[in-house]
């Protein structure tokens, strides 16, 4: 990778080879239990934009960590990603058909396969983490799963979604619809941000400015997310769109409206690249992700 890339060339290129690392970190097996890998490989191998493991390596190569053990951080949190997107599709939470432009995981499988296959993705990435092979320091690897584990539980994502069940009516107080983002889908961003600096024991002042980034652009993200649902095509989203209100969803979009919320989400992200200057010129690449997040159709 030449200094010169662009955004899109890095995140191409970490797509490309998260997936061969989660290909081969999640291997078929013959038996019984077939099913059950076969829909782990569908739901991490599909066809996801992989925004979190390129934060993990675009704010990894900040601290000059190699390329090997960030791709099994990112790969980890894809795990944790893809669990949670097999698990928010159920009918008992969202109820959705389609993700990444095919059917989810209980319609391709069933549901029973589908709970089993987003619990075994969860216990796969601490797997990962827990190896030698991501980091020899058993102090950096008990960080890192310490981290992943409050980021993926009930102070986190789970507990973010556990909010975004009890909503009724579509009404939430802003500060809770801001403090449920941050749970669902700011606190994977912001471990993804952090990975790098956790691995090299950055200064507080690294770790300041990445959480500042992370904890800005999770919230972009998610508006992105809730604006792609009122404005979005299922042709580029992959999945259905022009549901959450019909659902009795809350978000900024659907309490401020769509003007009022993209406002927002432009806030954020000055406000994230301005966090960003800490780390000058290295953080170019970064920068440029920031207005992919809050401008994607898909
Ligand atoms: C969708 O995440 C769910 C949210 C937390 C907003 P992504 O938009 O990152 O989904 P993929 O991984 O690209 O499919
Ligand atoms: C899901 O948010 C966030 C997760 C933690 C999975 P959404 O329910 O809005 O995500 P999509 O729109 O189904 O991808
Ligand atoms: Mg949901
Ligand atoms: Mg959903
Ligand atoms: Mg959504």
């Amino acid at each position: 990778m030449e200094a010169q890339d662009t955004f899109k060339e890095r995140l191409e290129n970490v797509a490309d080879k998260v997936t061969v690392a989660l290909d081969a970190l999640i291997p078929p097996v013959a038996g019984p239990e077939s099913q059950l890998l076969s829909a782990m490989r569908y739901a991490a191998l599909g066809n996801g934009k992989r925004l979190r493991p390129f934060f993990v390596l675009e704010c990894g190569r900040l601290f000059d960590i190699n390329e090997r053990s960030l791709l099994r951080v990112a790969s980890a949190v894809e795990c944790i990603h893809a669990y949670s997107l097999i698990h928010d599709d159920l009918p008992a939470m969202d109820d959705d058909d389609l993700r990444r432009g095919r059917p989810t995981v209980h319609k391709a499988y069933d549901e029973a396969i589908a709970v089993l296959a987003g619990d075994a993705l969860q216990s796969l990435a601490f797997e990962i983490i827990s190896d030698e092979e991501t980091h020899a320091g058993p102090k950096v690897r008990n960080q890192l799963i310490h981290k992943l584990a409050i980021a993926s539980g009930a102070r986190g994502m789970a507990g973010g979604q556990a909010i975004d069940v009890s909503v009724k009516d579509n009404e939430l107080e802003m500060p809770l619809i801001a403090r449920m983002q941050r749970m669902k889908t700011g606190a994977l961003f912001q471990f993804s941000a952090e990975a790098g600096a956790t691995m090299a024991q950055a200064s507080t002042e690294a770790f300041a400015a990445l959480s500042g980034f992370a904890h800005d652009l999770g919230l972009a993200y998610q508006i992105a997310d809730d604006l792609l649902d009122v404005e979005g095509e299922q042709s580029n989203t992959g999945k259905a769109v022009g549901k959450d209100a019909a659902n009795g969803k809350a978000s900024f979009v659907l309490t401020l409206g769509p003007e009022q919320a993209k406002k927002r989400a432009r806030l954020l992200a000055e406000q994230a690249k301005s966090h960003l200057e800490f780390f000058g010129q290295s953080a170019t690449i970064l920068r440029q992700s920031i207005d992919f997040v809050i401008e994607r159709t898909g």
